[in-house]
């Protein structure tokens, strides 16, 4: 059985008040479209045709090199003359399933039995009962037999009174699909060439028309304005948090979590509220995310604690270390085991060694620092001259005073100690004492300055 999957994605979105074409809105933080075609690659389709209009560079761009098979569509007259413009790019065998671009959480599940009734030389509709169906097309029913649908603007009041409405979702065998649409007119309230004229087409020839409801009612959730996008993410986020605690995790509360991208959690984790992850992120077993994180593109090893208020950015992060809170770790750092990085420290492309800790307001850039290091408080790595990056070199077992300046270029050799307060210029040799030569003074008879006068020594 081959099926071919078209994707309506041409209509303006002008509800969004967007200059970002409607179907690149993200959801989960992926452009809605990209979930539309995760689910239909799911269903093992021979082909993809995404119908796009307005907006269609910015589309085609976004998924250039997809096994996808852009058609367009400009101006938009209609769901009827969208699929009308995609069926050049379809072979005239098979079935062909139409999906829209802006229901995004559309689930593969649901659309098989469309898909196998279609097969099977059916007209297949998704639709579903609903309390309030205002705006969307009805089933019109004779004996319960499928005889049409009526879009709710050309509706009579009693076939608005019709709980059951049709989700845009339809399966047909390619070649009848092609002649209904060829024989679409736009005799009708909007002025636009409806997809759902088929129907009748299809009950007029005698065929059989097959309707399937979706698993879920947020399935069929349409995005046509911010308001309903909002939606959409909440629902999407209340299915990643649900995968989430059904995998084992403990969230501190399942309303307050978001997932922008892919979390995978090993045994025992537990996040509390309000933090953000996105990109793909995994955590080991047995880590614990404080609350009001931001975590993207990082894997988290076991046993590890991030405290609250970090953002941890493309880092490697090993086991048992302790990070924030109020930590910031940027891309291309790579935290070995056991590492700790305290309250207000930065690191900014750097590797630190197992057991090495910088815990209070620090900078590190461009830096390799070896194993068992302390950075004292206050510590920066000098590592940008005006114009460009230098590395700093920190070897094992090194001490580092309170309030250091390592110039980079530098190199700290093993076992070294810097002193507090040092500017480091030149490279250390192992196992030296780096200390300031400037000399403390201790003056008496000092009193301080009073408003008005002088400060007085004696
Ligand atoms: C459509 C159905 C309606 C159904 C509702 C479900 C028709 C005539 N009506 O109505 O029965 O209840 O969906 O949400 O089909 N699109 C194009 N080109 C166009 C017009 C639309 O590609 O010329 C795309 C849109 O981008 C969108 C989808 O088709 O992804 C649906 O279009 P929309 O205008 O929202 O359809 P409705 O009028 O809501
Ligand atoms: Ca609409």
């Amino acid at each position: 059985m081959s099926i071919q999957i078209v994707i309506l994605a041409a209509g303006l979105g002008k509800r969004m008040c967007s200059d970002l074409p409607k179907v690149l809105h993200p959801v989960g933080g992926r452009p809605m479209l990209a979930h539309v075609i995760d689910t239909a690659k799911a269903l093992g389709p021979s082909r993809i045709v995404v119908v796009v209009g307005h907006g269609g560079d910015a589309v085609r761009a976004a998924f250039a090199g997809e096994a996808i098979v852009f058609a367009t569509q400009d101006p938009p007259q209609g769901t009827g003359h969208a699929v009308a413009c995609a069926m050049p790019s379809l072979a005239m065998e098979g079935t062909v399933l139409i999906l829209y671009g802006d229901v995004p959480l559309t689930a593969a599940a649901s659309l098989e039995p469309l898909a196998s009734a279609a097969a099977a030389g059916a007209l297949a509709i998704q639709t579903q009962v609903l309390a309030d169906p205002t705006g969307y097309g009805r089933v019109v029913r004779d004996n319960g037999r499928v005889q049409r649908i009526v879009e709710h603007k050309d509706a009579t009041p009693a076939q608005r009174a019709i709980g059951e409405m049709y989700t845009g979702i339809l399966a047909a065998p390619a070649a009848s699909l092609a002649r209904w649409v060829a024989a679409l007119s736009n005799d009708n309230a909007q002025r636009e060439y409806y997809l759902t004229d088929v129907i009748a087409m299809a009950a007029a020839e005698g065929v059989d028309i097959a309707t399937a409801a979706p698993a879920n009612e947020y399935e069929m959730q349409g995005i046509n304005s911010k308001k309903q996008l909002a939606e959409v993410e909440r629902a999407y986020q209340r299915l990643q948090a649900d995968a989430l605690l059904e995998a084992g995790v403990t969230l501190a509360d399942p309303a307050r979590v978001d997932v922008r991208g892919t979390l995978r959690a090993g045994r025992d984790v537990s996040i509390d509220v309000d933090t953000v992850f996105a990109g793909h992120v995994t955590l080991g077993d047995r880590v614990i995310i404080g609350s009001h994180c931001v975590i993207t593109a990082c894997a988290i090893g076991p046993d590890t604690i991030v405290h609250p208020f970090t953002h941890l950015e493309g880092a490697t992060i090993g086991a048992h270390c302790e990070l924030g809170p109020y930590a910031h770790v940027h891309p291309h750092t790579e935290l070995a085991d056991g590492v700790g990085i305290g309250n207000f420290v930065e690191v900014k492309r750097s590797r630190i060694g197992p057991g090495s800790k910088a815990k209070h307001l620090s900078y590190i850039g461009d830096s390799t620092i070896g194993a068992k290091v302390n950075v004292g408080a206050g510590t920066i790595t000098c590592n940008y001259d005006g114009a460009n990056k230098h590395r700093t070199v920190i070897e094992d077992d090194v001490h580092i005073g309170s309030d250091t300046q390592l110039v980079a270029p530098v190199t700290v050799g093993k076992g070294a100690t810097i002193g507090a307060g040092t500017t480091v210029w030149k490279d250390v040799e192992p196992g030296m004492l780096v200390v300031n030569t400037k000399k403390q003074m201790s003056l008496a008879g000092w009193s301080r300055p009073v408003k008005g006068g002088k400060a007085k020594l004696k």
